[in-house]
């Protein structure tokens, strides 16, 4: 199995020469192939002592994963090879353990990988600095901040697909255990001239294409956008789309991180808002109207769009259409419009969305800023990353190009005063023999840009703010006069360029000699873009807006705001902010990433000689190495050098009480390090080499473990010593608690033996006392039971006697008693409770009877004879008394009611009585006639003075008087006849004469027939041979047929004694002279209505209908 390899310096399997400083000869062949032959073996890392070259690969290298983190990580600079974690890791440790301020400052031109060493950076340090969920959140936040701004700010530029139009300077802030807190991002002017064009084989800012690509239909039709590119002018339609770039998972990744970075949806919202108005601001055109007042006028061609914006960002239609039309000039107080022609209004338009684009660019950073600052306000340390635009030459170059390569100029600066001015004015203040290095400097050129009085950009606002017309070539003409004599400064007109005949440079441009090389400007814009201008009446529509991000982001245009002075120019403006950039950098211990770029190609695996070559020169690596090799590697003031490796050397060790200096000096030379190594300075000891400083790092390292192990070593044996002595003290305190309790314990078993013997002897004493007195109490007894048994036996011979005496006379007193007992019981026993039962029994009784009765009195039914109500029986054992009871009851109440009648009354019922045994269920028609009283007498004879005659004849009381019909034997048909019952006989008369027709006693009445039917039909039957029997039976009809009948019978009876015979049949005979007739009853018709008909059939049959 292969032995694990083991890094231990960076020497081990170097490809070429790690360290640029070992390079052996030195120059710039040499240079160049070494980083050639490295670049080849994927080696794209190189160092010259602490600063790391970065040649970019254009392509992924394994070399960023989780595990080279880990192989970095606390491992010192030189000990691996050459990485930009190396740096980072220096870096983060420094601030860490030394508490030292970092910044890492990346330069290198546009596409050297500037922005994507940052990246590494912050990765890195993300991966090795503190863990939680807190800290987590904070560095994903400051990690997610990155997309964001690249999105907003990044665009593709024929030099770098991703190249970043903004500078970006990002404060990392950590506490003192080295954890982030949070962060702090300034960004530098952003290139907003490509929002509204771009040069040929560019784009405009990654947003646009990223929206337009992987936006949802739903969100781009609420942003009222369409997904094709074409539509929209302000999008250079030739490279649209960018290889191996996805736009669409590009804006899912911004969403994604503007979410975790603490945007809220409505912010986000608004934020894209503002992008869709921008992109739809350039499909406004215009149109030239005519001439008013010899002004020209322009009108929009396609009001639709200015609508849709309106509609997005809220502002009013017509407010938005008149500042498009219309400039207010304010001076003196007096505010003048003036109209706009199409040029103008095109100006206007595409200010607006210039100032919306960098306004909500600058919006965004102040916004993340609020996400990702520290929550707290303990002292923290600071790794500063700077990633500014990097320098850059194209084939027109304007006023942007010119201040991101001014920055860059100020950049190199910096690294000249920090790293090669600084380090060798060093050398010389501390005293170290020095030989000088030349180097150019750029701080001439620096001068020609910024210079106060006849700097460039100086020249340019003080055009900028001079009355009277001012173009770009009158801007030209001015820098003509007052750089001509510069010696970096070329125009066709300057001394330089007519000496050079410079036929190259055209008349509108101006060259300037670069640290970097000759760049030529096109002057074209220079004055506007410094201006920066944005009318007033623009500003105020956008205040005025219903948006509250777009209102924020235009406070001049709130019209109680107004401020009439101008400004600070774009030039002024970057220029500040550069300066105190540069000033922020120098409080801060400097880390270079110097990257280069190996090919124009974009490609990987090419490594352009000349252009690498160029970039050499210019970034003044080569001097950097000379530099480097000349002096020392490591310098520190003599008090931190002490501080650090005192513990290193006996004497110095703890303390040491003399000069810093003199102390250091025994170190060293405790140590045995050899001169050449180092040198004293006047405060600052310089150590040559780094693997010195390397061995002093391990014997420190190695003193600090000893010194650890002897620290613990005392403070275990102060531990077990102060765990003894405590332990020692507890077995005291236990023993004497312990002691205390076993000779209570003892104490307790020898008092309670004691008690035992001393109650043991106490008993025997008191048992022998006892015993004693026992004797002598049985001798007592003794003697008095001999005297009570003698006593006794007297006593008791006296009391048998009495006894005897005394039961003679008790047996009488109790025969006497017993006697008188039986006596009295025989007498009171009815009294007594053998009779109870039977006493209570019908007491009980009696009373339930009582209640029964009482009762019953208040719940009587009615006296109606009729009504059948009667209470519900209360006890079973009076039922059939109560069945009895109601039965008197109703007798009872029947007699009373009978009691209540007359002597008349009496006989109507009787004679009622009479007629329901008569006729009940035999004769249809007794039903009806219940109801009806018995009159007798309905005709009034006595009154009637046309009976007078009848009267007179019939001097017995009348019983009946009606008229009947009677029907005549031959033909059966019926006369009306008066029938008379009296006491004795039957009488009938003619009805208007009142003349008597015929008289039966009712002694020869023998039978009355009629049948069952409802007919007043009834034969009077004769007795045979009796004077009245001549003719025959009568055959008589009534309507009173019951009554009639009825009365003749009580009448019979009472007068013969003997019951009339009444047979109730359908069919009888009756003699008619000499013939027996037979009476016939059928069920007729109806014809005569309700009157029954009588017909003689023949000499045999008589028949009667009845309906
Ligand atoms: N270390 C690297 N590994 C792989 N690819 C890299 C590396 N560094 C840079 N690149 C590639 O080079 C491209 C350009 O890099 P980057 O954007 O960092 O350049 P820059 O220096 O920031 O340029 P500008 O000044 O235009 O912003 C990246 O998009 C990436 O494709
Ligand atoms: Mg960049």
């Amino acid at each position: 199995m292969a032995k694990m390899e083991v890094k231990t310096s960076l020497l081990d399997n170097m490809i070429g020469v790690g360290d640029m400083v070992l390079l052996e000869p030195l120059n710039e062949d040499s240079f160049i192939n070494n980083l050639k032959k490295r670049f080849d073996h994927s080696e794209v890392y190189t160092y010259i002592g602490s600063v790391v070259i970065s040649i970019n690969p254009y392509r992924s290298l394994p070399i960023y994963t989780p595990e080279k983190v880990e192989e970095y990580r606390n491992r010192n600079f030189y000990e691996l090879s050459p990485h930009i974690f190396a740096l980072s890791d220096e870096a983060y440790r420094s601030l860490r353990d030394q508490d030292k301020d970092q910044c890492i400052l990346i330069t290198g031109e546009s596409g050297a990988g500037k922005t994507e060493a940052s990246k590494l950076v912050m990765s890195y340090v993300a991966a090795v600095c503190g863990k939680g969920a807190e800290v987590n959140q904070v560095k994903e936040q400051l990690l997610q901040s990155n997309p964001v701004l690249e999105a907003f700010g990044n665009a593709k530029t024929v030099r770098n697909d991703n190249s970043s139009r903004f500078g970006k300077y990002m404060d990392i802030e950590f506490d003192f255990k080295g954890d982030p807190l949070g962060g702090v991002i300034s960004n530098y002017l952003l290139e907003k001239s490509r929002v509204v064009k771009q040069p040929r084989g560019e784009r405009n800012f990654h947003i646009f294409y990223q929206i337009l690509s992987g936006a949802s239909e739903d969100f781009l039709c609420k942003l009222k956008l369409e997904q094709d590119f074409s539509r929209y002018n302000y999008l250079g339609l030739d490279s649209a789309k960018v290889n191996g770039v996805d736009d669409a998972a590009n804006f899912r990744t911004v969403r994604n991180a503007m979410q975790i970075v603490g945007f809220m949806d409505h912010e986000t919202q608004s934020v894209f808002e503002v992008v869709a108005a921008v992109l739809k601001l350039g499909n406004i055109e215009f149109k030239p109207e005519s001439r008013v007042n010899g002004l020209d006028e322009s009108k929009i061609k396609d009001k639709n769009e200015l609508k849709e914006i309106c509609e997005l960002t809220g502002i009013d239609q017509s407010v938005l259409e008149r500042a498009f039309s219309f400039r207010t000039v304010e001076a003196k107080q007096e505010k003048v419009s003036t109209t706009l022609n199409v040029a103008q209004a095109y100006y206007a338009r595409d200010a607006l969305a210039k100032n919306l684009y960098s306004r909500l660019f600058s919006w965004l950073v102040t916004r993340i800023n609020e996400s990702i600052k520290a929550q707290t306000k303990v002292r923290k340390k600071v790794m500063g990353v700077l990633d500014i635009y990097g320098f850059e030459i194209f084939e027109d170059n304007s006023f942007e190009q010119f201040i991101i390569n001014y920055c860059n100029e100020k950049l190199q600066q910096i690294f000249i005063e920090l790293t090669l001015k600084e380090e060798q004015e060093e050398y010389i203040r501390e005293g170290i023999e020095w030989t000088h290095i030349e180097y150019f400097n750029n701080a001439i050129i620096c001068d020609l840009i910024e210079n106060n009085q006849t700097g460039i950009l100086a020249m340019l606002d003080e055009e900028c703010l001079r009355p009277g017309t001012v173009t770009d070539d009158t801007f030209l003409e001015k820098l003509n006069q007052v750089c001509a004599t510069h010696q970096h400064f070329e125009s066709r007109m300057s001394k330089c360029s007519r000496f050079l005949n410079d036929t190259s440079l055209p008349h509108s441009c101006f060259r300037i000699q670069h640290y970097a090389g000759k760049v030529m400007y096109q002057v074209e814009g220079f004055v506007d873009k410094n201006n920066d201008l944005l009318y007033r009446d623009l500003s105020q529509a956008m205040w005025k807006a219903n948006h509250s991000l777009i209102k924020a982001l235009f406070p001049e245009g709130n019209p109680t705001k107004i401020n009439l002075k101008r400004p600070p120019t774009a030039g002024s403006q970057f220029k500040a902010s550069v300066a105190t950039l540069m000033k922020n950098l120098q409080t801060k211990n400097p880390n270079y990433i110097r990257c280069i770029k190996p090919n124009d190609k974009k490609a990987a695996h090419i490594f352009n000689d000349a252009l690498v070559c160029h970039q050499i020169r210019y970034l003044g690596l080569l001097e950097n190495v000379r530099v480097r090799r000349a002096g020392y590697a490591f310098r520190q003031a003599y008090e931190p050098c002490l501080e650090r490796y005192k513990m290193l050397c006996k004497q110095t060790w703890p303390h040491w009480r003399g000069p810093a200096r003199a102390g250091v000096e025994v170190l060293f030379n405790e140590l045995e390090i050899p001169e050449e190594e180092f040198s004293f300075g006047r405060s600052k000891i310089f150590i040559r080499n780094p693997r010195t400083l390397f061995k002093l790092e391990d014997l420190r390292k190695q003193r600090l473990e000893d010194l650890a192990t002897l620290i613990e070593k005392i403070y275990r044996g102060w531990k077990c010593r102060t765990r003894f002595l405590l332990m020692k003290k507890s077995q005291i305190v236990i023993a004497s608690w312990y002691r205390r309790y076993a000779q209570q314990k003892k104490y307790q078993k020898i008092k309670s033996s004691a008690i035992i013997v001393q109650s043991y002897i106490r008993g025997w004493k008191a048992r022998k006392l006892l015993r004693e007195l026992k004797h002598q109490k049985r001798c007592n007894e003794a003697a008095t039971i001999i005297a009570a048994y003698w006593h006794g036996t007297q006593a008791r011979r006296e009391l048998r006697r009495l006894k005897e005496e005394a039961r003679n006379k008790h047996a009488i007193a109790v025969i006497w008693a017993y006697w008188l007992g039986y006596k009295v019981r025989r007498e009171y026993r009815k009294f007594f409770r053998a009779n109870a039962g039977r006493k209570i029994y019908e007491f009980t009784l009696q009373r339930l009877m009582q209640k029964y009765f009482l009762e019953m009195k208040n719940k009587m039914p009615s006296l109606s004879p009729i009504d059948k109500n009667w209470p519900a029986r209360p006890y079973l054992f009076l039922d059939s008394t109560h069945k009895e009871l109601k039965r008197i009851f109703h007798l009872w109440r029947c007699k009373k009611y009978r009691d209540q009648f007359t002597d008349q009354q009496k006989l109507i019922y009787e004679e009622k009585l009479e007629a329901s045994e008569l006729f009940k269920d035999k004769k249809a028609l007794y039903p009806a006639s219940v109801g009806q009283p018995f009159q007798g007498a309905y005709l009034e004879i006595s009154k009637n003075p046309k009976y007078k005659k009848l009267k007179d004849a019939v001097d017995e009381k009348i019983i009946i008087a009606e008229v009947v019909n009677k029907i005549n034997r031959a033909n059966g048909k019926a006369t009306s006849r008066i029938f008379l019952l009296t006491k004795n006989n039957v009488l009938l008369a003619d009805q208007k004469s009142g003349n008597i027709k015929s008289e039966v006693p009712l002694g020869d009445v023998t039978k009355v027939s009629m049948s069952s039917q409802n007919d007043g039909f009834f034969a009077v039957h004769l007795k045979e041979g009796s004077g009245a029997a001549g003719k025959g039976d009568f055959l008589l009809s009534s309507d009173h047929l019951i009554e009639m009948a009825t009365k003749l019978y009580r009448t019979t009876l009472s007068q013969t004694k003997q019951k009339l015979n009444i047979e109730i049949s359908d069919e009888f005979l009756v003699q008619f002279r000499q013939d027996k007739v037979c009476v016939k009853f059928i069920q007729g018709s109806q014809k005569n209505g309700n009157i029954p008909t009588c017909k003689r059939k023949n000499n045999r049959l008589l028949e009667v209908a009845v309906p």
